[in-house]
């Protein structure tokens, strides 16, 4: 919406959400989200045509379009747990649209829902008791974050699914301003629906797709990385979304994946979803290859052993940590007995701790007074790369953060204990030239390289 604002200023856009204290940071000079770049575009557009606020019911009544962009998360308990994605805000939205609205809307789905829930939102507006009429839109975001910017800005492409010729125009020619006309894709409600949760499916899978030819890599000899450049290389295939990892995280690919699981059974085509789920299964095979791996290595052992985990964010250039793999390797290690010191450079020590309590959480959602005492006593976060490693047995690095490349590894190696172990969980530190400086290199996909 930012970015709408400020390639159009002569559009209004009004930011409405119940939480007060969101909607006063996203007031202040400290936005609630890191992303590069987005300050500077919020600051411009703030105040001129851009407003966040809490009255909720004033920036329906005073709007032609209504963008829903809450979140869907995936459901924790009752009919698809786990699986089916949750509506209740979408639904709540689409219900305070309905009171409150008068004349005409589009009413616009951004947030990634299941396919078909245009037909239960357009059913919730007519509803509508005071002679309001709607279009319903569907306009699925595809920005990734730590990027996000760069993507509004040159997409590429903007999808707009509807029923109406002249409600899907009119949306249009918003993105028409700074987006050429050619990359703007029209479909019908369902196929725009169904476009992202495929987007994020087939992402999803080439990581998974890699990882596990990763796992082959290290049985074999090959590295994962030459594999990757080699069939990155025909243009069929193509070369980007190959980076093997430690595991994708984020806030999209498993809750979709899970979502088109649902919607597949849901259908009757359990061949289907049994294909999909295989991607968040390969995913959660990797995580734990790399905790396994960590504990086999130091010798069957991690107990009392102090291991630096070198970024928690699920990416780099973010301070998102949703379903980031860092939080399900600690989870182990911490099951294990060791010590951890976490440095993120972006992520505060109040939401690693709360990540760490999340991930404990038993079937009634309860942390036991054991694990509780794991995350106080075992669990130490610091302001920097050197002081997590300081006296460590070894590091893993979770996050691909630039400034890991940067670090003067000898005195990173000087202050470990020996022998220093070092697990690249991103391959992004040159393996040779640390085994070199006398560490132990594991990475992903590769041989591990031993002190030459
Ligand atoms: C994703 C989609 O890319 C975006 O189009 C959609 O709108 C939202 O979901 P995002 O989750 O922000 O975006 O990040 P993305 O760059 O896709 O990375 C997702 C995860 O996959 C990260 O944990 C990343 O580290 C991992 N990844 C990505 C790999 O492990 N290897 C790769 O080659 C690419």
């Amino acid at each position: 919406m930012a970015m709408i604002a400020k390639q159009c200023p002569e559009i209004h856009v009004t930011v409405v959400d119940l939480n007060q204290s969101r909607i006063d940071q996203w007031n202040s000079d400290v936005l609630p989200i890191y992303e590069p770049g987005l300050k500077e575009v919020v600051e411009q557009a703030r105040g001129r045509n851009l407003t966040f606020s809490t009255d909720v019911e004033g920036g329906i009544r005073s709007s032609d379009m209504i963008f829903i962009s809450v979140n869907t998360p995936t459901k924790t308990h009752g009919m698809g747990a786990g699986r089916a994605a949750n509506l209740e805000f979408v639904e709540k939205c689409a219900r305070r649209i309905a009171e409150c609205s008068v004349g005409h809307k589009i009413v616009v789905e951004k947030s990634t829902l299941p396919v078909r829930t245009a037909e239960a939102v357009k059913r919730i507006l007519k509803s509508a008791q005071n002679g309001a009429t709607f279009d319903v839109l569907s306009n699925p975001e595809f920005l990734a974050e730590g990027t996000a910017i760069a993507d509004l800005l040159a997409p590429d492409r903007v999808l707009i699914g509807g029923e109406s010729a002249s409600a899907i125009e009119r949306l249009a020619q918003v993105y028409e301003r700074w987006i050429p006309r050619e990359k703007i894709l029209t479909t019908n409600l369902w196929s725009s629906e169904l476009s992202k949760l495929t987007a994020n499916a087939f992402l999803a899978q080439r990581v998974s797709s890699i990882n596990a030819i990763s796992a082959l890599c290290e049985a074999t000899g090959a590295d994962v990385d030459e594999v990757a450049k080699a069939i990155g290389t025909d243009s069929r295939i193509g070369p980007k979304f190959l980076k093997a990892s430690v595991g994708f995280g984020g806030s999209c690919f498993q809750k979709d994946i899970l979502n088109l699981v649902y919607l597949c059974e849901h259908f009757g085509l359990a061949d289907v979803a049994r294909y999909w789920e295989q991607v968040v299964v390969m995913n959660d095979y990797q995580k734990k290859r790399f905790s396994t791996n960590i504990v086999r290595t130091l010798f069957h052992t991690v107990s009392d052993k102090q291991i630096a985990i070198w970024g928690f964010a699920f990416k780099k250039d973010t301070n998102d940590t949703r379903e980031s793999a860092a939080i399900y390797v600690c989870r182990d290690l911490l099951e294990e007995g060791a010590r951890l010191v976490i440095y993120d450079p972006r992520v505060s020590e109040k939401q690693i701790r709360n990540d760490l309590l999340h991930v404990f959480k038993d079937q009634s959602l309860e942390v036991s007074a054991r694990h509780r005492q794991l995350i106080e006593k075992n669990v130490t976060v610091v302001s920097d790369a050197y002081q997590a490693s300081n006296q460590a047995h070894a590091i893993a690095v979770m996050t691909e953060w630039d400034e890991f490349k940067q670090l003067d590894m000898h005195r990173v190696h000087q202050n470990m204990q020996q022998p220093a172990f070092l697990f690249d969980g991103r391959n992004i530190l040159p393996a040779e030239k640390l085994a070199s400086i006398g560490f132990e290199v594991h990475g992903i996909g590769r041989s591990s390289t031993p002190p030459s």
